[in-house]
């Protein structure tokens, strides 16, 4: 359901991420922590890497391992895991899986992680939203979203709304789920409600958190990028500004333990 309501037709992601590796001369054992379908994680596979990819989530990991094999599929949660030391030459973590770090302890668990899980030099590449984007702008905050799609047969309509938690420094989500199938057994739609929430990271404080636990930023930018309008194509180069609403980074471990 995940890839119906988010399609990525192109693997577009994949191949990005792809390019900042090839780009930056990784080497060829990739983590791809909160790999969530495991679509990526079977891109960069599919490119000749040897993939593990990691999620919190046992659902996402069984569809990973039936519908995108070739990478080793683990459960490890990115607030803290120890998948070997220096055991992988990048890490990879798409779609603001980084961002369910929520609190500063959490960031600094998933760092040292990778710190612990990269080889010298290995590089960490994440594609996110951008907290910055919501500095003066309430353009995804104002109204809900909807949203409508089948899958399986079935039609799917979603209704989302955002809020900002400044206390707490994250996005909140709520997203009501509707689907035309009957199970109230009056054949009417039954609903589901769905909560989660994302940091608020800004770029400087992303800066700040990976120069504190040994990496060295290479590229940070907005665009051009999987989940941008426009995406980034094939040879598309890094931009500069961080002010849209994704965010960007490639960076690298200059300093082990
Ligand atoms: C938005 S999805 C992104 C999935 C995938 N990276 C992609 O781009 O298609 C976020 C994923 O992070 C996983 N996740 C959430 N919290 C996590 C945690 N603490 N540790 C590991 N994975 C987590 C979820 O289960 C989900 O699969």
């Amino acid at each position: 359901m995940y890839e119906a309501r988010f399609p990525d037709p192109d693997r577009l992601a994949g191949r990005w991420a792809e390019d900042c590796l090839r780009r930056h001369a990784a080497g060829p054992r990739v983590l791809d922590m909160g790999c969530g379908t495991g679509r990526d994680a079977a891109q960069l596979h599919a490119a000749g890497r040897t993939v593990t990819g990691a999620d919190l989530s046992e659902a996402m990991l069984a569809h990973a391992r039936v519908h995108h094999p070739g990478p080793a599929y683990v459960r490890a949660d990115l607030c803290g895991f120890d998948l070997g030391r220096a055991a992988f030459d990048a890490v990879v973590c798409l779609d603001s899986s980084l961002l369910y770090c929520h609190t500063n302890d959490q960031l600094d668990g998933f760092l040292a992680s990778c710190r612990r899980a990269l080889a010298p030099g290995g590089l960490l590449v994440a594609e996110m939203r951008n907290g910055a984007y919501f500095l003066g702008r309430t353009d995804l905050l104002d109204t809900p979203s909807d949203n409508a799609f089948s899958w399986q047969g079935t039609a799917y309509r979603s209704t989302t709304t955002l809020s900002v938690d400044r206390t707490a420094q994250l996005l909140r989500r709520t997203r009501v789920w509707t689907a035309d199938d009957g199970d109230e057994g009056d054949g009417g739609p039954s609903s589901v409600e769905q909560r989660s929430a994302w940091r608020l990271l800004f770029p400087q404080e992303l800066r700040h958190f990976l120069a504190a636990h040994g990496f060295e930023v290479l590229e940070l930018h907005d665009g051009p990028g999987p989940r941008t309008e426009p995406p980034w194509r094939d040879g598309q180069l890094p931009g500069s500004t961080t002010d849209a609403d994704r965010l960007h980074v490639v960076a690298r471990l200059i300093s082990s333990h």
